[in-house]
């Protein structure tokens, strides 16, 4: 049976009470099931670390990371840390993580659990059945992109910088990925780019063409204007299946679908690196869409579902265990039907509950359909 290396970061805010309930799934399949077993670390990151640390990432935590099968992220980030130097604020721990691991393709799901359709802001028939993925590109664009900078000219004004930059071979590998997952599920592919106004726009549209062309000419492809796919989302999401852009336009359009799910406590992501030439294993990251929620954190309030999803997300793309990722999402799409929810999906004549009793209904109901 084979064995997988977990690295908790919980981090800071609600990430440290979505993560425990984390830790009782992962002791439910340690105590029964026989597909696999985990081994745990846990570490510091963000405002934790800086706390501790000085730093928001450890050499030490991003080695353990390295050696891991999967890193599961909690969030980061709070008004405590607001005025510790922009190098080391929280955010910059997930940034390295990001960078240092190589996460370049970041798969954001928006599923429409039927029992949260009327939870979105949207109306249902809109949203109800929606299931779509947003492919974000991690590692590149104007996240990391040099001269990032503020610098102050000589008449005393202060000038910003930051960087859109991508190579074709970032481009391209991006887009071989979106094509990929298109295959095993809609086969439909929108590339969302600025084209009209940016260069790395341009480049984004012929790459995406050409490795379509040699890769996939199988898969549908369509390219859209980012800006039109913010309108589009909201107009008619059912229209998509795989979205692929860059990393500034893919922050942006998955908070929006996000909300088509109900709420963002809803979203469980995946970052994952190239596979190993020798192994085929890719170093990867799961975490929740969702940040630290400092007016919440430390209340039991939080929905824990976005982290315990991306945890399933984990024993599927990482540990070869699709049953049972099979059973949590089984598990978690009951427990909303029966009714359950935290303050952020609440609706009237459903039962409110915290993040433990949320937590122990999951566990509850997959003891239940894994039996
Ligand atoms: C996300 C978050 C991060 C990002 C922040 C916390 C740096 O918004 O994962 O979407 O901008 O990528
Ligand atoms: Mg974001």
């Amino acid at each position: 049976m084979a064995t997988h290396k977990l690295l908790l970061l919980p981090g800071d805010g609600i990430g440290l009470e979505t993560m425990a309930e984390v830790e009782r799934i992962i002791a439910f399949f340690n105590a029964k099931a026989n597909a696999g077993k985990f081994e745990i670390e846990r570490d510091d990151v963000g405002g934790t670390a800086i706390d501790k640390h000085g730093v928001p990432v450890t050499d030490a935590a991003m080695a353990k990371a390295k050696a891991s099968t999967a890193v599961i992220f909690g969030a980061v980030g709070g008004p405590k840390w607001d005025k510790v130097p922009y190098a080391i604020r929280p955010e910059a721990g997930l940034l390295r993580l990001r960078k240092e691991l190589d996460l370049f393709a970041n798969l954001r799901p928006a599923i429409c659990y039927p029992a949260l359709a009327d939870a979105s802001s949207l109306k249902r028939e809109i949203v109800e059945g929606l299931d779509i993925l947003i492919l974000r590109e991690l590692t590149g664009g104007t996240y990391f992109g040099e001269p990032k900078e503020i610098v102050t000219l000589e008449n005393g004004e202060k000038r910003a910088v930051d960087s859109t930059v991508y190579t074709t071979r970032e481009i391209e590998r991006i887009a071989k990925v979106a094509f990929d997952l298109a295959r095993k599920r809609g086969n439909k592919v929108h590339s969302a780019e600025k084209r009209n106004v940016m260069k790395t726009g341009v480049l984004w549209n012929e790459v995406v063409t050409a490795t379509h062309k040699s890769y996939a000419p199988d898969v549908q492809l369509e390219h859209i204007l980012a800006d039109n796919c913010a309108m589009q989302l909201i107009r008619n999401p059912k229209q998509f299946d795989v979205i692929v852009t860059d990393n500034l336009f893919g922050d942006v359009l998955s908070d929006e679908a996000a909300m088509m799910t109900g709420s963002l406590g809803m979203l469980p992501s995946a970052s994952l690196g190239a596979p190993d030439a020798k192994t085929g294993k890719r170093l990867a990251l799961y975490e929740p869409v969702h940040g630290s929620a400092p007016d919440i954190a430390g209340k039991g309030l939080a929905n824990p579902i976005a982290t315990i999803a991306s945890f399933g997300m984990a024993l599927r793309y990482s540990c070869d265990m699709v049953r049972e990722a099979d059973l949590l999402d089984k598990a978690i799409a009951d427990v909303l039907a029966q009714g359950l929810r935290t303050g952020d999906i609440m609706q009237p004549n459903m039962r409110q509950v915290g993040t433990a009793e949320m937590g122990s209904a999951i566990l509850k109901q997959l003891e239940t359909v894994a039996a």
